[in-house]
């Protein structure tokens, strides 16, 4: 394997927002492919240019880079308006995609009767806390054989046919008086939704192994992260998509001997959005301060981020799942000025006793509380650049988080911008982030 040739995959080890997007758009110009996967418009990738920071939901990072050829794999279930608006709002600032955008003809449409049947069980007693956007609902029609794919709109005759067994049963849940479209609207208007993206609709698969055959890098994005993966995530507080390693081989349809690396990407401590087990959770004024100077608030719903330290025993089991070859740590800065910095090393159950063993069901995660290793704090790491630059305090803390996942560091973010952070060397990262 040459260096220049390294197919690499970007997978969130966390439940998500660990900064996936500052990562791929920094590895993107040594790439000739960048690939979507999984998720949806559920995914929100903040990628700051020149202290202009630009949010892309479904629009594969490399967007920014003209080199990029960007695909939107099967595994991925698209909303065709939002997809229109964030094109809208990149070809304002400049980059166009015309020519360098294909999406898979297998990939999956979210409709608003998905949104609708979402919103609705949100505003229940089950609700989960999701992004709204009608993503499980899109991954369900896909399952229950109802889904309509993007290559469907290539055939408008059938289109309705396609849409009404779905719909009809979101109707029926929902009840009259839902304010559901009718069925002609929804399908009339995806159809004026869907007429610039015709040309781009086509067959992602056959591209991809082409590119791969040919000797083309690939950058695999992930979306989420692997503590919301629909089986290895805190179950049933999830999304809907497998956001794990598998999902790359499902979502795109290359086998696993394309992939070469697996870039795993964390915060330098924990976060996340809606409901589920979280053990590692401040409720406190430090919970608040890591909220405020991290400005963990949602890049999609705009949501209040649960904020905690960095829990080792979640992310052992992402690096695990996912096989992963090194770490980015994201946001070390973040941390700076504490007096104590706090690393969870595993959980005390009601007997007392302490595991790293992650409970399977939702009911057993109650009552485990975090066990904090605590790291005296430092001053300042922002905008280091050389590792070796870093306080002693702060290397400390690096050192001991590497060894409780047992995966080095290879990229270490001390600041939001594109230059800020440190490449380690001698990791495979080095050659491609020179
Ligand atoms: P859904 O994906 O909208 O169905 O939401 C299911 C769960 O995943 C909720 O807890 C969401 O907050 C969470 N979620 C979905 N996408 C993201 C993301 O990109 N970052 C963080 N959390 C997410």
């Amino acid at each position: 394997m040459s260096l220049t040739r390294t197919n690499l995959a970007i997978l969130g080890l966390q439940w998500g927002d660990e900064g996936k997007g500052k990562v791929v758009d920094l590895l993107s110009p040594r790439f000739q492919q960048v690939v979507r996967f999984q998720g949806g418009n559920n995914a929100g990738h903040t990628v700051v240019v020149d202290g202009q920071s630009i949010a892309l939901h479904q629009v594969p990072s490399g967007a920014l880079h003209p080199g990029c050829f960007l695909v939107v794999g099967n595994g991925v279930v698209l909303n065709l308006e939002v997809f229109q608006q964030e094109l809208d709002r990149l070809r304002a600032r400049g980059f166009d995609l015309a020519g360098r955008l294909l999406l898979s003809d297998k990939a999956h449409l979210i409709l608003p009767h998905h949104i609708a049947l979402d919103l609705w069980r949100e505003g229940g007693a089950n609700k989960i806390g999701t992004t709204g956007r009608g993503i499980g609902p899109a991954y369900e029609m896909k399952a229950g054989r109802m889904g309509v794919r993007l290559g469907d709109l290539l055939h408008p005759e059938t289109l309705a046919d396609r849409i009404r067994p779905g719909y009809e049963e979101v109707r029926l849940r929902l009840g009259e008086g839902s304010g559901l479209s009718s069925l002609e609207a929804i399908v009339d208007a995806l159809l004026r939704t869907a007429e610039p993206f015709l040309s781009f609709i086509g067959d992602t698969q056959g591209h991809l192994l082409t590119a791969w055959e040919r000797g083309d890098s690939i950058l695999f994005e992930g979306a989420q992260a692997t503590l919301l993966d629909i089986d290895h995530g805190t179950y049933p507080f999830v999304t809907s998509s497998n956001c794990s390693l598998g999902g790359l081989f499902t979502g795109t349809g290359l086998p696993p001997k394309a992939l070469d690396r697996i870039l795993g990407i964390a915060k330098a401590y924990t976060t996340r959005v809606g409901a589920g087990p979280f053990p590692a959770e401040l409720h406190d004024a430090l919970g608040d301060r890591l909220r405020e100077v991290g400005r963990e608030f949602g890049t999609t719903t705009g949501r209040p981020r649960r904020c905690g330290w960095f829990d080792a025993p979640i992310t052992a089991h992402a690096c695990r799942t996912n096989g992963v070859d090194g770490l980015a740590i994201m946001k070390l800065d973040v941390l700076d000025g504490l007096d104590e910095v706090g690393l969870i090393v595993g959980y005390r159950t009601g007997e007392g006793t302490v595991t790293t063993k992650l409970p399977s069901c939702a009911a057993d995660w109650k009552g485990l509380k975090a066990e904090v290793k605590r790291f005296k704090g430092w001053a300042s790491t922002r905008g280091i650049t050389d590792h070796r630059q870093l306080p002693a305090e702060a290397q400390a803390y690096l050192e001991a988080l590497a060894e409780s996942v047992e995966v080095p560091v290879a990229y270490l973010s001390t600041g939001p911008d594109r230059h800020e952070g440190c490449v380690y060397p001698g990791t495979f990262l080095e050659p491609l982030l020179a």
